[in-house]
């Protein structure tokens, strides 16, 4: 035989060599949640070991996220329903929870990449991205409440924002708003390819952000998230949210969305990031939970696979257990 490719893997140096694709911790963006209140470490039923931190113990998590060699947070917020209303009017607060958090960290630690979550979701008494009307979700209107809550962010201290709301043309309108308030530094990282995906159910139990079940508001978010059954289009929205200004593009969620990560990486020009989203995460812990699957192997494997299909960030609840894992081998 000329060709043996098991040579190449005959022992652990000469695969370490052979190997192509390597993680490192500068590679993930670790997503929090911010909720109100003192003392407050409440774990997520549906997200086993992650957490939501009222803001001072936020702020030691965001120390020990620092002091492990993380480089990148994506914030997101609990909102009382009580702030709640269609058009997420708390979302503008100056002092509301979002923009305090942003704050506390930029001031804790100034040298990480801190990423604000723009949409309309955790805000809206409908539980929608956009502002609802008549049953539908109103695209220009949300747009223009959407790059207000950008500016918000930036004026809180936000080094960029992450829009991940599915709107058209939000990305060009959020870019505008940026700059015109003279916020041309303030990055934005588009959710360009998010699918319409049940994955995200641990999430909305995280920040209790689920559609409402009510008359004239839609039960899901498919006129705005994309039909898992597209590829195609997922490059289209790239393409646009590239040309709109895009300084990073994500596709969301990843593993089972490995085609549209590499199809994205093949046509894009700026980084491409994936969401390891919150039911993909919950899926290990529950397999691992009842002895079927090795929590860390999964870990390691799922993520090695989402870089080598092309991600150059991953958002990932494992954030601080990969980090330690790649310490440790
Ligand atoms: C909402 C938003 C969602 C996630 C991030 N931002 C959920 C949704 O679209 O309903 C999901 C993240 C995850 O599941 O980990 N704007």
């Amino acid at each position: 035989m000329l060709q043996r490719p098991r040579r190449l893997r005959q022992n652990a140096a000469i695969r370490g060599i052979a190997q192509e694709t390597r993680l490192h911790a500068s590679d993930f963006i670790a997503p929090l949640f911010a909720v109100e209140g003192k003392k407050v470490k409440s774990e997520i039923s549906s997200m086993p070991g992650y957490y939501r931190y009222s803001l001072d113990l936020l702020k030691e998590e965001v120390l020990e996220l620092q002091s492990i060699g993380c480089t990148a947070l994506l914030l997101f917020v609990k909102v009382a329903d009580e702030l709640k209303d269609n058009d997420g009017t708390e979302a503008l607060n100056p002092d509301g929870l979002m923009q305090r958090a942003i704050r506390m960290i930029k001031e804790t630690v100034p040298n990480l990449l801190l990423m604000t979550d723009v949409a309309l979701d955790p805000f809206s008494s409908m539980g929608h991205d956009g502002i609802v009307e008549d049953g539908k979700i109103i695209n220009d209107e949300s747009v223009g409440a959407l790059a207000e809550m950008a500016i918000s962010h930036a004026q809180a201290g936000a080094d960029f924002v992450a829009p991940s709301d599915m709107m058209d043309g939000r990305i060009e309108a959020m870019r505008i708003a940026l700059d015109t308030a003279g916020f041309e530094d303030v990055g934005i990282m588009s959710y360009s390819a998010k699918y319409a995906s049940c994955f995200y159910g641990p999430f909305r139990d995280a920040l209790d952000s689920a559609p409402v079940d009510m008359i004239n508001v839609p039960k899901d978010k498919k006129t705005y998230q994309m039909n898992p059954a597209n590829a195609m289009e997922a490059q289209r929205e790239v393409l646009l949210d590239l040309q709109e200004g895009a300084d990073m593009v994500m596709v969301k969620p990843a593993m089972a969305y490995l085609d549209i990560i590499r199809q994205s990486k093949d046509i894009s020009t700026v980084p491409v990031s994936a969401y390891h989203v919150s039911g993909e995460y919950a899926m290990i812990k529950a397999a691992a939970a009842n002895g079927w699957l090795n929590e860390t192997e999964a870990m390691v494997e799922s993520l090695t696979a989402i870089k080598r299909a092309g991600a150059d960030l991953i958002a990932t609840y494992f954030v601080k257990d990969i980090i330690n894992y790649l310490k440790e081998n």
